[in-house]
């Protein structure tokens, strides 16, 4: 009986099965057809082994220099292609001309332009008011955020809470992605992300897995750690926002004589171009905060400028002046940004993250 019975369950599993085959088969098929356009797309991806006069030595040394791809050496010059993989000047720029025209970096018409800004992606603040300020959505992709103000005014609140939002679902406000925190002044707060993220109904202890901290000792340790953020990014990290809070403070106390002043702007020019290449390279929301310092000679207003001085305001894509307004709130004022009015908002800080409040 018992044979029997499992004979029809076998029989009985093998008319199914074959339905599952159909099933199977058809996907197999699909599949197939995925894999071989991947495969064509996968060929059409040049590495830099493709280049004439690179071999693996080379790549080695570039990749330890956080060069991974076309475009990472495409926008080296010569003298630093050379320094960097130990080759002649002449092979430097036979190579770099060669990453050039594979890339195509030339003109696009507006029409490519406005597709690829459809790859923007969005991270919420968590306050609605603070999210239109910035054009709707948050922060986004392929731009540096930058937040200045004196100190208490809410860039490190802002900062978690951007941390935070990046790991929501697109449809939620987030990127789907985690986020790199690089903390200059040993302010991370690993208590107020899970107070953030339990404002939000989400598991704190996942919360904070998805958030890489590296704190930083001096500027070089800050400009070395974003070689470091490529490298986890080809290793398949999904990461979609960077945060270096403070972007200056280093920079600030280590160059702070009148005669190093050139010096400083000089590697603030470097770090703040590197930024952005990351930005743009790999589809990644920067933010970074800024103290002010005080300005005698405003007589009226406030009298406080940002550190950095037009270095720093040209390389940031949206500038945002964060100031203590009434009965504890937090006013935003958005400058010089590229498409979006000069505005101002208000919003709180609280235990659970930042909120609204009427305007
Ligand atoms: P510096 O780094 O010193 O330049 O300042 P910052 O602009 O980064 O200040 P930060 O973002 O650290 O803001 C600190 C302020 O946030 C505090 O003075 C509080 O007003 C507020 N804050 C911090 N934690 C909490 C909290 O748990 N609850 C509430 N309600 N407010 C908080
Ligand atoms: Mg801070």
């Amino acid at each position: 009986m018992a044979i029997k019975s499992d004979a029809a369950k076998i029989k009985e599993a093998m008319e199914n099965s074959e339905e599952i085959v159909e099933v199977a088969e058809e996907s197999e098929k699909k599949a197939t057809k995925k894999t071989t356009k991947k495969v064509e797309k996968e060929e059409k991806k040049l590495t830099l082994m493709d280049l004439p006069g690179v071999g693996p030595g080379a790549v080695a040394k570039l990749e330890a220099a956080g060069i991974f791809d076309l475009m990472g050496l495409a926008v080296l010059t010569p003298p630093s292609l050379s320094d960097m993989a130990g080759m002649g000047e002449a092979a430097a720029r036979k190579a770099i001309q060669a990453a050039r025209q594979m890339m195509d970096l030339g003109f696009s018409d507006g029409l490519a332009f406005a597709e690829k800004r459809k790859e923007i992606l969005y991270i919420t603040t968590g306050s609605k008011n603070l999210d239109n300020l910035l054009g709707g959505k948050g922060i986004q992709t392929k731009s540096i955020t930058e937040a200045f103000g004196a100190f208490g005014s809410g860039k490190t609140q802002l900062a978690l809470s951007i941390a935070v939002g990046v790991q929501l679902p697109e449809e939620q406000g987030g990127a789907n992605g985690k986020a790199v925190y690089i903390d200059t002044e040993g302010t991370f707060r690993p208590e107020r992300v899970r107070q953030f993220a339990e404002g939000i109904g989400a598991n704190s202890d996942k919360v904070l897995k998805n958030i890489l901290v590296a704190r930083a000792f001096n500027s070089d340790h800050q400009m070395l750690l974003l070689e470091k953020i490529s490298e986890m990014i080809k290793d398949g990290e999904p990461i979609r926002l960077l945060i270096v809070d403070s972007l200056t403070a280093h920079f600030r106390a280590e160059f702070s004589g009148r005669g190093q002043l050139a010096d400083r702007q000089q590697k603030l020019n470097r770090y703040l171009h590197n930024l952005m290449r990351l930005a743009e390279q790999h589809n990644l929301a920067v933010y970074v905060t800024n103290q002010v310092m005080s300005n005698p000679a405003q007589m009226f207003g406030d009298p406080t400028k940002a550190v950095g001085g037009n270095i720093v305001g040209h390389a940031c894509t949206y500038r945002m002046y964060i100031r203590r307004g009434k009965k504890d709130s937090r006013v935003a004022k958005l400058i010089d940004s590229p498409d979006l009015p000069d505005n101002e908002t208000v919003f709180m800080i609280e235990g659970d993250g930042l909120k609204d409040i009427a305007i």
